[in-house]
């Protein structure tokens, strides 16, 4: 029997949406107001769902104080109040659009869980926009 934990978390963190090798307007094309040279700001939600079998002794897929912690450690405090750009190492070299934040999120959790774990991560940029990954 598999069961799926979840756990909430946020962030506000600041990005660009941007590529050095365009010129303004392809950027300005593609991306608008998200290419704003001098950055804006998402309250990013994070859902991050753990499926596994329940365990006999615990009764637990995994303890979620654990899982609150590493969401602490590895996601809120590196990304909370940042601008990703500039002082998120993983987005230097990538954009940092919702889809890219999740897969870097699901990687840095990913390997953290024990294997016989599944991971799944959704983040919503907006309330209406959100993106899901699951490694796949
Ligand atoms: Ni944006």
């Amino acid at each position: 029997m598999r069961i799926t934990v979840n756990r909430k978390a946020h962030f506000n963190a600041a990005h660009r949406l941007h590529r050095k090798d365009w010129d303004d307007e392809t950027n300005e094309q593609v991306f608008g107001k998200c290419s704003n040279p001098n950055y804006h700001g998402h309250n990013y939600e994070l859902v991050v769902a753990v499926t596994g079998n329940i365990d006999e002794e615990t009764g637990f897929v995994m303890n979620l104080k654990d899982l609150k912690k590493l969401i602490y450690d590895k996601i809120e405090v590196p990304f909370d109040h940042k601008n990703l750009n500039v002082e998120v190492p993983e987005f230097k070299e990538l954009n940092p659009t919702a889809e890219n934040i999740a897969v870097v999120i699901w990687e840095k959790l990913r390997k953290e869980l024990a294997s016989h774990l599944d991971l799944e991560v959704t983040l919503f940029e907006t309330p209406r926009n959100f993106v899901t990954y699951k490694g796949e």
